[in-house]
């Protein structure tokens, strides 16, 4: 099967440091298709020239995510989730074009992946599961395994959640794209129960997911940040001539 990477992205001093090294990862990728969208009310020409020098077939989109708003009837303010318009736009894209024997992805730009991470993700049959490291305080979060199924968590921010998983832990068969309504991600949802939310309408428990990475023994994806740049110097300097960094 092909392997769609869904990929939120948005304008940033390190973006293209960023999607550089995530581009050098997934090009030894066979068989994918990499679904770029950008928080943005405009493709951005950046995006446009790493994705054509990838050499990676793709497809650019872009969506903003609307800005932090008042719920109404004067219930406390909630803050926008990261990629939720973009991973719902691009659900919706994969749908359309139809492949119903492929694999989805949510990729972000600047977590590590190993290359072993696409090859467990391809024997999907509905929805495959292994560890993240560097993730809700903890060295690394892990379904734990016993006779080939997941029981429990090694979590300890809201183990309540069903799925109490990080983003790149988890990839699904495009085949649920076409059982009725296309999954969505909800803003409606608390902060850091997006994955949660999108698996419940995945699955009907934490028992179906297939366990990946020796059953979820291995590391291979961790969820890296790249720090903020100092850049204060800048000003001090003489102006240079338009250098792309
Ligand atoms: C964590 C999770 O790993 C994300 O998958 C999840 O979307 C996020 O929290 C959340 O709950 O909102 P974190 O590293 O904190 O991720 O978030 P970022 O890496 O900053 O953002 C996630 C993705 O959304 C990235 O691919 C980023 O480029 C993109 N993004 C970020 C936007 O599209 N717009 C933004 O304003 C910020
Ligand atoms: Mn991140």
């Amino acid at each position: 099967p092909t392997i769609f990477v869904v990929t939120p992205t948005y304008t940033r001093l390190t973006q293209r440091a960023d999607i550089t090294r995530f581009v050098n990862t997934i090009k030894h990728v066979e068989k994918m298709h990499w679904i770029v969208i950008e928080d943005s009310e405009h493709p951005t020409e950046a995006v446009r020239e790493l994705m054509a020098e990838s050499g990676i077939p793709g497809t650019q989109l872009y969506t903003k995510t609307p800005e932090n708003s008042e719920k109404k009837d004067g219930m406390e303010r909630f803050q926008y989730h990261r990629g939720v318009d973009q991973r719902n736009l691009a659900l919706n894209k994969i749908a359309a074009m139809g492949d119903k024997n492929a694999i989805v992805y949510f990729a972000d730009d600047d977590n590590t992946y190993s290359l072993e991470v696409f090859d467990e993700m391809r024997k999907t049959e509905r929805v495959s599961v292994w560890p993240v490291a560097f993730v809700g305080g903890q060295k690394y979060e892990r379904p734990i395994v016993v006779d080939g199924k997941v029981k429990k968590w090694h979590v300890s921010w809201h183990p309540e959640r069903t799925y109490p998983t990080d983003m790149a832990s988890f990839a699904f068969h495009s085949s649920l794209l076409h059982t009725g309504r296309v999954p969505q991600f909800s803003h409606e949802w608390r902060q850091g129960f997006l994955e949660s939310g999108f698996l419940e309408q995945l699955l009907d428990s934490p028992e179906d997911l297939e366990p990946r990475g020796d059953n979820c023994t291995k590391i291979l994806v961790w969820h890296t940040r790249t720090m903020d740049v100092n850049i204060k110097r800048e000003a001090k300097l003489r102006a240079e001539p338009f250098i792309k960094v």
